[in-house]
């Protein structure tokens, strides 16, 4: 069967700037098909302007990451292809794994030969020759779709040692995760593919300079990646008309939870979250939403006319993250929402450093004295929250145990969740 998750029209106004415009309409099975549905113009294009340009392109357009730290895409690509350092690499993030995140799946199942393009593209603006796809292991049917995609596009030489005629020579190779959040970092992904523990890096040096086996690696999100094609076929400064200034482009959100039409939505950026809610029919009793998944915050009902940009979520005290947006009505229970994210942290820690291991043990600890009520102090256990998140955010080594408690604090802070 095909995805649950409902694809709204897209919203952007502009159709052919749009990132789902060829999902559910282009048979993901047919190269042909994608080609009649616009494919492979992009990197056309590329292949005239040459890579300094396509990277002038990319930073003109003000494209920034859409796994949910926003980093300058045009300015990652430049770092990477001025190393002197050589082999360099394309590796791309696939492992989707922030819960209420759906998006980057519906774009393989739905467009594969799109994802194929848009890393030869990244490849050769950054003088890459090899491409990694690190693919989540619990993603079967985008495994099937892209394995026989890169087949294709390998047989009909847009892949291989000679893409497109233009003696460029790229090729990509699948790589499953198996089922650990941690490898969606990008440099435990990195030891993931060499066979190591999947366990984070100290950053820097960053990947652009010593990634993937110690050479000069560009490491984005399929979504990203996506957003390279529009780019290219109408431009930057098109591309950059759409959203805010500091906010460019189309941005595709995850929407589920208490609401009657979850799935994946594209809008512009700039809309509101308000705007998102109602298409996707919120429900009555709206509680809470929380943005940007368990690694982002709450925020309440009266807030839902905060801008769905990257500036107006930091603004507004909370993040858009890789754009979860989970509705819960006042038929959940709060404090048992934030003990399962607790749970979820203290699993998928990898336990490299003493403040997360401890840190998510500690504060589903107390997220369970509060629940059971079993605390004699439920404010000494709010201060001790705090004193260990504090910990978490200031001395772990990567993202995970640094937003381990973004969204315990917001229900604190913004939602009174003990009061
Ligand atoms: P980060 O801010 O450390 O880095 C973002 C990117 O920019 C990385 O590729 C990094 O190498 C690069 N970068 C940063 N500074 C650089 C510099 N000076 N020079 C060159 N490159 C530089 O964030 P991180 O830890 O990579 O990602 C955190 C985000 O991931 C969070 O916002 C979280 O929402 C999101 N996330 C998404 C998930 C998903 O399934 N999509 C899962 C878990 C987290
Ligand atoms: Fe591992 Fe957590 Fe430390 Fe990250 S913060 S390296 S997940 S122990």
């Amino acid at each position: 069967a095909e995805p649950a998750s409902a694809l709204a029209v897209p919203q952007t106004g502009a159709p052919d700037l749009t990132l789902l415009k060829r999902v559910g309409t282009v048979d993901p099975t047919s190269l042909d098909d994608y080609r009649a549905h616009g494919g492979y113009t992009a990197l056309r294009r590329a292949f005239a302007l040459g890579p300094a340009a396509v990277i002038r392109e990319v930073t003109d357009a003000g494209l920034v990451g859409r796994g949910g730290a926003a980093f300058p895409t045009g300015r990652k690509w430049q770092a990477t292809a001025a190393q002197p350092d050589h082999p360099h690499y394309l590796v791309c993030n696939a492992d989707e794994s922030e819960p209420g995140t759906f998006k980057d799946r519906v774009l393989m199942e739905g467009d594969p030969y799109a994802l194929v393009e848009a890393m030869t593209i990244a490849a050769y603006a950054t003088g890459a020759h090899r491409g990694y796809l690190y693919l989540r292991g619990e993603y079967p049917r985008a495994t099937a779709r892209l394995t026989h995609a890169i087949e294709q596009a390998r047989t009909r030489g847009l892949l291989g040692d000679d893409v497109l005629g233009q003696g460029y020579a790229f090729d990509i190779e699948i790589r499953r995760g198996a089922g650990a959040y941690i490898c969606g970092e990008e440099t435990a992904l990195f030891n993931s593919i060499e066979g190591r523990r999947g366990e984070p890096r100290s950053k820097p040096p960053f990947p652009v300079e010593k990634g993937l086996f110690g050479k000069p690696t560009v490491e984005n999100n399929v979504e990203t990646l996506v957003n390279v094609l529009p780019i290219l076929t109408r431009g930057a400064e098109a591309y950059a008309a759409i959203g805010t200034p500091a906010s460019t482009g189309p941005k595709l959100f995850c929407v589920s939870g208490s609401v009657a039409r979850p799935g994946v939505y594209e809008l512009p950026f700039g809309a509101t979250l308000g705007e998102l809610l109602t298409l996707a029919g919120v429900r009555d009793g709206l509680r809470a939403v929380l943005l940007g998944g368990a690694a982002g915050g709450f925020v309440r009902p009266d807030e839902l006319d905060i801008p769905l940009t990257f500036e107006g979520t930091r603004e507004a005290g909370t993040t858009l993250g890789s754009g979860v947006v989970m509705a819960f009505d006042d038929t959940v229970p709060l404090p048992r929402l934030l003990l399962r994210i607790a749970e979820f942290f203290r699993d998928e820690s990898c336990g490299q450093c003493v403040p997360c291991r401890v840190g998510t043990v500690r504060q589903e600890e107390a997220l369970h004295r509060l629940v059971d009520r079993t605390g004699a102090d439920a404010d000494g256990d709010i201060t001790l929250l705090r004193e260990v998140g504090r910990a978490m955010r200031d001395a772990s080594i990567c993202g995970l145990g640094q937003t381990a408690w973004n969204a315990v604090e917001s229900a604190i802070d913004r939602l009174g969740a003990y009061e």
